[in-house]
């Protein structure tokens, strides 16, 4: 059986007071039901906020990127072994933004995949096609040559370290939702290509979120779906009253 998870994707938002306010108001609430497991992904300067206030609760944290090195003289950058330090259980990679915006290509990111997991950090792994992509119906083949390029060279075991999002490009931020019968098709999609990459058991192991637009209206009908654990919240994850609505709708 495997676990739902709901992540709260806070990218750029939040300064230190609104984080604490959030996690405040969240923890307020009647509790969640066990059966959905909660991340949260604040930006890096609200990671030891959060992380205080949800030390003994049942909300863990992730951290939204890394550099692709361990170490060293890389000014700016953040190594996985500082997010486990500062006590995220993931991190999130190869998110559309990131490849978009900073140009992050498959093999850059496959990179920052086995650096994280070889410092023991889980990976929520993001993989999605434009509308372009779509329309001229090339889903399948970009999601595969992500994964294949993205996961490459990972073994069974590594492979059990991660968590993959599928977030179509078309949905993140605009609005318009995958209908659960859209998001199905390519979850099924991406656990085919687990089995024939990784084996039976890896496949049917592995969590595959749903991300884009999501609401409290969306969730419930989307994690329906036989092939969608859970979800990757943006917008509706800024706000502790819709997020809270998203959790105790999953199904
Ligand atoms: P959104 O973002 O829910 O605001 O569309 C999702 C994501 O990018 O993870």
């Amino acid at each position: 059986m495997r676990r739902s998870l709901v992540v709260g994707n806070w990218k750029m938002n939040m300064l230190i007071s609104d984080a604490t306010d959030w996690v405040g108001s969240l923890l307020g609430k009647p509790p969640f039901p066990e059966t959905v497991e909660v991340v949260v992904a604040p930006p890096f300067t609200a990671l030891a906020a959060v992380e205080e206030r949800i030390r003994r609760s049942c909300i863990s944290l992730a951290g939204q990127n890394i550099g692709p090195e361990p170490e060293g003289a890389r000014t700016g950058e953040i190594s996985a072994a500082m997010l486990k330090d500062a006590g995220c259980r993931f991190v999130i990679l190869g998110h559309s933004e990131r490849r978009q915006h900073f140009f992050e290509t498959d093999a850059f990111i496959s990179r920052k995949i086995g650096v994280a997991l070889a410092s023991g950090l889980g990976v929520i792994f993001c993989v999605g096609e434009s509308l372009e992509e779509r329309e001229s119906e090339h889903t399948r083949q970009v999601i595969e040559h992500q994964l294949s390029e993205g996961l490459n060279g990972l073994d069974v075991r590594q492979f059990e370290g991660l968590v993959i999002a599928y977030e179509p490009v078309w949905a993140i931020g605009t609005g318009r939702t995958a209908t659960p019968e859209q998001a199905q098709h390519v979850h099924r999609i991406i656990r085919d290509w687990a089995r024939q990459a990784f084996g039976e058991n890896s496949a049917e192991n592995v969590r595959i979120l749903y991300g884009g637009s999501v609401t409290p209206e969306t969730s419930g009908p989307l994690t329906v779906q036989p092939d969608i654990d859970g979800l990757l919240v943006g917008g509706a994850s800024l706000k502790s009253d819709s997020f809270y609505d998203i959790i105790c709708s999953i199904k």
